[in-house]
């Protein structure tokens, strides 16, 4: 478990102070898929990095698996960040070293037996799918190919927690989603656990289970990720929400429409349209939908649907009414 206990973090610059973490406090528990998301400037890397203490918080505890690592001497802060490993949007490889030399060069640093290196070396290139690479130098690689390196020296010396600052933001979409493939399955078999910055919610969506909104060196909104994508509440989630699940409606079509507009959440099952058709049955209203998907979110089914219904009041609002018994959330809007 990693824990956040009251962090800040403020850099001291020409007589003035830039505040890049404000009293943070943030549960991350064994085995998550952590996401951290926010503009730039609001805090994701400098809390990212005090995680290891490449950035020493102003105040605050950084606790993993209970361990104030502010209060480790530098010895054992040393051992205690061979556990920790870190990968980058730009990769940060040993451009006159192999791939094998880059991956051996972490094992030595963690004072691995000369005669158990090579081995380890060839598990982890096969572990991210690069066997046949170990003697080419970075240059000439692919981006993808670059980070499935910085992975496997990230995870050289087994270790329980791996941030990742931006590792997917200089590669294509392919690429990307082979890289959080990945990723997720180091997740699953190794059981390590990922904190992941990024400032698109599509990755956040693709492999992350909770996550937490930052702004201002804040934590405005933490939560599951599903829960977060249903229902955000802080204007800032709701407007990052929307870059992945939007529902403008053309002008074009909100000029005819007559009856209320309304907004339908199902949670957790397909059965959507059966209700709505229900309530179609049911009750003295018309329905027109004007929008709708069922995105899946760690393989669960979220339906949104907008619609317009016509009716008189006293029937839209029962038909709204029964919607809701029958577990949809609606909202007019
Ligand atoms: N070494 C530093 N010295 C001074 N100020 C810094 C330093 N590092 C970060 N900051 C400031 O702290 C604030 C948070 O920066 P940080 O890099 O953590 O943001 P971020 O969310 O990671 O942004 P991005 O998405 O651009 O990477 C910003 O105002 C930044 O200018
Ligand atoms: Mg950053």
């Amino acid at each position: 478990m990693l824990e956040f206990q009251n962090i800040t973090k403020i850099y001291e610059s020409k007589k003035k102070q830039i505040v890049g973490v404000d009293n943070v406090s943030l549960t991350i528990n064994k085995g998550d898929i952590f996401g951290i998301v926010g503009y730039s400037g609001a805090g994701k890397s400098s809390l990212l990095r005090c995680v290891n203490l490449l950035e020493r918080p102003t105040s605050g505890k950084v606790l993993v698996d209970g361990v104030d690592l502010t209060q480790l001497s530098s010895s054992e802060l040393r051992i205690a960040r061979l556990k920790i490993g870190m990968i980058f949007q730009h990769f940060y490889l040993i451009s006159q070293k192999t791939v094998g030399e880059n991956i051996a060069f972490a094992l030595r640093a963690a004072k691995t037996p000369k005669n158990r290196i090579e081995q380890r070396v060839n598990e982890l290139l096969e572990m991210v799918g690069l066997t046949d690479k170990r003697d080419v130098y970075p240059g000439q690689l692919s981006g993808g190919q670059k980070q499935r390196v910085g992975i496997a020296r990230a995870l050289a010396n087994n270790p329980s927690i791996l941030l990742c600052d931006e590792a997917t933001s200089a590669l294509d979409p392919k690429t990307t989603l082979s890289i959080l493939r990945l990723l997720k399955e180091i997740n699953e078999k190794l059981g390590i656990t990922i904190v992941l910055i990024t400032h698109e919610m599509d990755v956040v969506k693709e492999i992350c289970n909770r996550m937490a909104i930052m702004q201002d060196g804040r934590v405005v909104e933490t939560g599951e990720v599903y829960d977060i994508f249903a229902e955000p509440k802080e204007p800032l989630t709701q407007e990052f929400i929307k870059s992945v699940v939007s529902f403008d409606i053309p002008n074009e079509i909100l000029k005819d429409v007559k009856g209320q507009i309304i907004k339908i959440l199902f949670k957790g099952e397909v059965a959507g349209e059966g209700v709505i058709s229900d309530t179609m049955q049911r009750f003295n209203v018309k329905g027109n939908f004007l929008h709708g998907t069922i995105e899946y979110i760690q393989e669960r089914p979220l339906g949104i649907f907008i619609m317009e219904l016509q009716g008189e009041i006293a029937a839209v609002n029962e038909a709204k009414h029964y919607m809701e018994q029958r577990g949809a959330i609606v909202e007019v809007v």
